[in-house]
Order: structure tokens, then C-alpha cells, then sequence
């Protein structure tokens, strides 16, 4: 989703922020600009193609700039509604991330004389800071600015004549990077290997860069900021010989797995663990998945109650108690869905364990306790190795309680990775088979249902094939009216005891479908997948290989965008 980045140079020396834009392009964005200050004069330059595009267009550098990746909210994906925005009188610049809820009533109230170009949220904010600026200061403007917006926002301001570089956010993240020179970005990985510390905003905080020093404000009250050293690592983001991030990742799935297998939790982590009564999992999207795993795991391994949640349904549910224990689960650390329910949940002092793949984002910064799936930047949009080590993370917790962890078994379930990963023509088979297919079921039982669910996502995600994941039971209850001659049913089995999934496929073998199954190697049917598992409960280990492969070669074949899909954000930052 958007990102935006200010970068303020110690001196005169010129920068082509775009090479910092650019590490914020996995965010996902339709639309991209950029603007220089130069002798009190903007330049901007816009895209609504990539920033490679952008940086071919870009005919200036300069020591201060800000520049944006957009995600389309708040009118269309267009040059016009590219940001940066100017304000009216075209002193100012703006980058913003978010969305302003209640734009409509403050240009109601006070822009009635104000001429607008875009059709976004962002020309308000910076319109009304022009206004308050006529009869205030800049830091009392922006003070005015935080008690009037509401919504999720994180913005930098660049004022032409000045060249101050001011900025505010709230719920959207923010931070600082210091070092020679100044970077403030939405990501960590915008920074460059000059930044030796950073500080991460707090809601309702402000201020403005000058002469590369940082002046931060809170409620109208100067604060001064604590940074925290840094060190910078160079995220390897080439693709190192594979065709797509998606593709690498999949394959970077093993090694990290290794690295976990020896991970110790801390003892505040097993304490937690093992004091609780009932775990609640709440998560979006992939995660959501990984943490369907989880309660599943937690059901069957520890004997605590669990549960899973989609993050923006939880607040419709209030049957939990003070001493549940939530596991959130977030690639990014940023899902607004999330960050909501965090903030409610912390309000109400709840134990809050986060996953998260990082340690420096919001949600690890909000929650009691945090493990770091460490599996590496993950830029291809639909979530791959984050899926199967969170998933494996909690299967881990899970362990703690009955003391389960049977490491042999891990070793040789990942071990045996090499396999799958040695057999991409069977993938390419099976993609080939699909993907003229305009629909599809992903059908299994139980803990092979919840694989399912993440195998129709993805393929979603990145195939534009719509498919739908379903228990085989269920399915004769109503979708079994969709089948017909040839219509494409892919099953996931682990367990011989699924009866059920015996019986779906020859209901649905004599209706003519065309049946692929996929299945363990302890599972006695014939099969055009075959994995091997070590245990049950560590299929979702292969399994996940597989099916994510199927949704890479299905999306291969159609042409498609598979690291950047289309409307999709690796970093869903607005509600
Ligand atoms: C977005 C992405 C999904 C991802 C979800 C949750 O919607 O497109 O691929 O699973 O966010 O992201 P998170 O960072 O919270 O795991």
C-alpha cells in the first residue's frame, strides 16, 4: 500500500531518492511521483507505470525531496491523483499515506474557497494546513491539523519556501532514520547504509526537518525524540537467477526452516504459553491462515482451547476473558485490520504474543510479546515462506505444553523439501490442466480444509482464477450444484481417517469432474501429487510448497504480474 519517504542531505551533495522509493515498491502501489526542491522552486514528476518509468521521466536531483508509491483510495489511479499534491497557493508539497475519514466535512467547513485539482482525501490535508498557516504558525497548524483529521495517516509536507520538511501521522507508520543525512519513511528498508538510528512516531506526533536536524512535537509541546542505533542491512533483493521474488521466496522456504529448528522461545513465551486457558489467534489474510494452523495445533497438541479470527471481523465477537491469551499473526506488522484490534485488545491489558517478520513495526511495537519469523524481506505480494514459518512457529508453541516437539521428524519432513522442490514438472502439469479454467475447488477435511483455504488464496491471488476452498462433507450441501463435466477439484489429503474425502471424490468422479489429488505418501490412494510428511500434523510443511507452486506456474502461464497483482498491497496499512 502507499509508502511515502522525505530525504533532507547534510549538504548540497544531490540524491536520487528514487532508489529509496523503489525499496518500497513490494508495498504494492498503482501509481508513483516524486518531487525536488531546488532554489524554492518544486519539481515534480509522476508515473502511473512503475518507478523505473518515473525515474526515466525524473530529469532532477536534489538534496530535499519527498516521493510516493500509491495505492488508488480515494479517486482513480491517474497522473492528476499521483501524489505529491500541492496546496492552492502551491507552497507546499505533500506525500500521504492513509485514509482522511471525515476529508468531506472539513473541506465543507473551512475550503470552501479552495480550488481542487485531484480527487483525493490528501489535497485536503494539504489545503487545510495552507489555511491554518495564514493565521498560524506552521507547528501550531499541524497541532490544529492532529486534533481535526480523523483517520489513518502518515504525511510529509515540503514547504517551498522554507525548505522545512514537516510531517505527522497517526495509526499509519512513520520513522525516522538519522545519520549524515535525514530519511523519514513509512519502511525500515527505505533507509540507506548512512542512517545509523531511527525513531518510530507515535500517534498524534509532529514536527519538521531543518538544516538535517529532526524538531518533534507532541499536543503542542516540543518532545525530543529517542533514536535507537541502527545498523543498515542491504536486503538481498535480487532475484539471483529465479524468474520472480515469488519464486525465490518459495525456494528460500527450506533454509529458513532449518534456521528455526533449534529456536528457543523465551522463557516469558513459554510462561505465557503454558499459564493459558484458552488462546485466541486473530490475523488477515495468509496469516489468517497460518493461524487457523495454530488453533488447530493448539487443539490437538496442547489441550488449549483455541480459536481463530479474521482480523476485521473480531470486533463482532465478544465472548473472550481477561486471561485469554492473543496470538496475532502479521507479515508485515502493519495490517490495519490488525493494528485495530491490537490497540483495543492492549487498552484492555490482554497478553498479546505477535508474530511478526520483522521486530521494527507496529504491531511488535504495541504487543506484550513478539517472535520474529526472521525469514527475510518477502517482497513477491501473495505471502510463501512467511506462511509455512509462521505456521511452523506456532506449531512449535503449540509443543511447549506436552512437551511434543519431536525434532527428528521436523528434520526429515524438511529434508525431504527436496524432493518437491526437484519436481516443478509435476507442478507445471497440473498448472497446465487449470488454468484456462475460469473457476475451481480446493477441497479437504479438517486440518487438509485449512490448506485448502490458503491453496484457493493464492491461487486467487495471483492467477485471477476464482476458486473457492470448501470441507469435502459440506460440499453436498449446496456447492455440489456447481459441478459439472470437467469442472476442476483439486484435494488436499494427509489422513487416511478422512472418510469423508473418500466419499467426495467418488460423488464427484461420477458427476464427471476432473478430480487431482494430493496427498502424504502414508495416505493409500493413487495420487498425481505425492509428499512426503513425517508426521501428520507436519504436512502443511510440503503441502504448502506444493500448493504455492501450483499457484506460481497456474499464474506463469496466464501472463500475469505474479510479484505485483493487480489491486493487490503487500502492506494493507488503511481499514
Ligand atoms: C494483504 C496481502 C496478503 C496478506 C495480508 C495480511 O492483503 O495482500 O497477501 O496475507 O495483507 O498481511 P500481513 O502482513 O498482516 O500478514
Amino acid at each position: 500500500m502507499c509508502g511515502i519517504i522525505g530525504c533532507s542531505l547534510h549538504d548540497n551533495s544531490k540524491y536520487n531518492i528514487l532508489s529509496q522509493l523503489a525499496k518500497l515498491e513490494y508495498r504494492g502501489y498503482d501509481s508513483c511521483g516524486v518531487t525536488d526542491l531546488i532554489n524554492n522552486q518544486f519539481f515534480t514528476f509522476k508515473s502511473t507505470n512503475r518507478i523505473s518509468d518515473l525515474k526515466n521521466k525524473k530529469t532532477t536531483l536534489s538534496n530535499l525531496s519527498i516521493a510516493h508509491t500509491r495505492w488508488a483510495t480515494h479517486g482513480n489511479v491517474s497522473t492528476k491523483n499521483a501524489h505529491p499534491i500541492l496546496s492552492n497557493n502551491g507552497n507546499y508539497s505533500i506525500v500521504h499515506n492513509g485514509i482522511i475519514e471525515n476529508y468531506d466535512k472539513l473541506k465543507e467547513v473551512y475550503l470552501s474557497a479552495f480550488r481542487f485539482i485531484t480527487e483525493t482525501d490528501t489535497e485536503v490535508i494539504v489545503n487545510l494546513f495552507e489555511y491554518f498557516c495564514k493565521t498560524n504558525d506552521e507547528i501550531d497548524s499541524l497541532y490544529i491539523l492532529s486534533k481535526l483529521l480523523k483517520g489513518s495517516y502518515a504525511f510529509i509536507i515540503l514547504d517551498k519556501k522554507s525548505d522545512n520538511m514537516y510531517f505527522m501521522k497517526n495509526k499509519s507508520p512513520l520513522i525516522i532514520g538519522k545519520g549524515q543525512d535525514i530519511i523519514i519513511a513509512s519502511d525500515i528498508l527505505a533507509f540507506d547504509k548512512n542512517v545509523s538510528s531511527y525513531y518510530r512516531l507515535n500517534d498524534f506526533e509532529y514536527g519538521y526537518i531543518k538544516n538535517n536536524k529532526v524538531f518533534l512535537y507532541h499536543n503542542n509541546k516540543q518532545i525530543k525524540p529517542s533514536f535507537i542505533s541502527f545498523i543498515y542491512s542491504n536486503y538481498n533483493n535480487q532475484l539471483n537467477g529465479y524468474n520472480h521474488y515469488m519464486e525465490k521466496e518459495i525456494y528460500e522456504t527450506k533454509d529458513l526452516l532449518k534456521k528455526q529448528i533449534d529456536f528457543k522461545f523465551d522463557s516469558d513465551i513459554i510462561n505465557l504459553i503454558n499459564s493459558s486457558k484458552r488462546i485466541i489467534l486473530i490475523a488477515s489474510g495468509t496469516s489468517y491462515h497460518a493461524g487457523l494452523l495454530g488453533s488447530y495445533f493448539f487443539n490437538h497438541l496442547s489441550n488449549i482451547e483455541s480459536s481463530a479470527y479474521i482480523a476485521c471481523e473480531f470486533e463482532y465477537f465478544d465472548y473472550y476473558n481477561s486471561d485469554d491469551l492473543f496470538i496475532v499473526i502479521s507479515q508485515s506488522g502493519e495490517t490495519a485490520d490488525l493494528i485495530k484490534i491490537v490497540n483495543i485488545l492492549k487498552n484492555h491489558n490482554h497478553n498479546i504474543l505477535s508474530i511478526t517478520n520483522s521486530i521494527i513495526n507496529t504491531i511488535s511495537t504495541l504487543s506484550s510479546k513478539n517472535i520474529n519469523i526472521d525469514a527475510g524481506i518477502e517482497i513477491a505480494v501473495a505471502s510463501t515462506k512467511t506462511y509455512t514459518l509462521s505456521s511452523f512457529i506456532l506449531y512449535k508453541l503449540a509443543c511447549i505444553k506436552n512437551n511434543l516437539y519431536d525434532k527428528r521428524s521436523v528434520i526429515n519432513c524438511i529434508a525431504e523439501l527436496d524432493n518437491i522442490y526437484n519436481s516443478t514438472d509435476i507442478y507445471k502439469d497440473l498448472a497446465k490442466s487449470i488454468y484456462k479454467n475460469k473457476n475451481l475447488f480446493f477441497l479437504g477435511s479438517g486440518y487438509d480444509n485449512l490448506i485448502c483455504k490458503e491453496a484457493s488464496l493464492k491461487l486467487k491471488e495471483i492467477s485471477y482464477i476464482h476458486s473457492e476452498s470448501m470441507s469435502c462433507g459440506e460440499l453436498k450441501h449446496g456447492s455440489i450444484s456447481l459441478i459439472t463435466k470437467d469442472f476442476p477439484v483439486i484435494y488436499f489429503i494427509s489422513d487416511n481417517g478422512y472418510k469423508n474425502t473418500l466419499n467426495s471424490i467418488e460423488e464427484l468422479k461420477s458427476r464427471h469432474a476432473k478430480v487431482y489429488i494430493i496427498s502424504t505418501n502414508n495416505v493409500e490412494i493413487e495420487s498425481d501429487i505425492k509428499v512426503s510428511s513425517t508426521n501428520d500434523l507436519l504436512s502443511f510443511i510440503p503441502f504448502s510448497i506444493v500448493l504455492q507452486f501450483i499457484s506460481y506456474y497456474t499464474a506463469l502461464l496466464l501472463n500475469n504480474d505474479i510479484d505485483k497483482p493487480r489491486n493487490l498491497a503487500k502492506s494493507v496499512t488503511v481499514l
